[in-house]
């Protein structure tokens, strides 16, 4: 079955025809989904859904873009909600020096009080860096991130910083970039990084692999970065879909 580790269905590209898209993934094989926080309402929204939906697993956390809203009443209540039996995962959180919409030293601040968050309440991460290698490979050493383990979510570094994160016990997660005609470095670091530390996300709505690049992107086209994968690998479609299955589930601790 498929796992898609990184989704954002409460996101509004998905609220003319949520509930029929979400009815077809079973039949199309995708069996779990993680919708995460990114936002405070995101945060809200992806309990909701996982309260609705069987397959759908919740992240409790707030994007870099976002952290502009934290306070520590707030994250009060997220450790309230991390005790939820769905929440799977703190995220996405970490730093994003592209859009650069809070400061580096706010959004330094939220990310560790975030990865301290994970610690406290045993729960997995989910990160987000953009432009910040450096600063969240620091940060995340600081702060023991390994002993949360996690996701690097849509992995945009070099081969040489997947194997250090590897390293560190985290899984690096491969979307739709991998299929890009481009897309040189992720086919070095799906290349690079061994089976067993990989994991698959949309990141929808955003991120459609070839050829629906540009359109919206759901858990429906994960074959198609599955398939990137095993041309990778050298492994076939079932291999990559199973592999990826089982590691989504042992990061994020989910048995039965
Ligand atoms: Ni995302």
């Amino acid at each position: 079955m498929i796992f898609d580790t990184h989704a954002h269905y409460d996101d509004e590209a998905f609220d003319d025809d949520r509930e029929e898209l979400l009815s077809q993934m079973a039949a199309a094989g995708v069996g779990a989904i993680v919708n995460m926080g990114a936002s405070l309402e995101g945060v809200e929204a992806s309990q909701r859904l996982a309260a609705r939906y069987p397959f759908i697993y919740a992240a409790v956390g707030v994007h870099p873009d976002e952290v502009g809203s934290l306070d520590e009443e707030k994250l009060h209540g997220f450790y309230e909600l991390c005790r939820n039996r769905k929440t799977v995962a703190i995220g996405e959180i970490g730093l994003d020096y592209y859009w650069d919409r809070e400061s580096h030293e706010i959004q330094k601040q939220w990310f560790r009080r975030q990865l301290q968050m994970a610690k406290d309440v045993g729960l997995p991460v989910n990160i987000h860096s953009r432009d910040a290698a450096q600063d969240t490979f620091d940060v995340m050493k600081e702060e023991h991130a390994g002993t949360t383990g996690g996701i690097i979510h849509c992995f945009s570094a070099s081969a040489q910083m997947a194997r250090e994160y590897v390293k560190l016990g985290y899984y690096i997660g491969v979307g739709g970039v991998v299929t890009f005609k481009n897309a040189r470095v992720m086919k070095e670091v799906v290349a690079e990084v061994p089976v067993d530390h990989i994991v698959i996300e949309t990141d929808c709505p955003y991120l459609a692999p070839a050829p629906h690049r540009g359109k919206r992107n759901s858990s429906l086209y994960l074959p198609l970065v599955i398939e990137a994968i095993a041309g990778i690998k050298g492994m076939t479609t079932q291999e990559v879909e199973e592999s990826t299955w089982e590691n989504a589930r042992r990061v994020y601790r989910i048995s039965g």
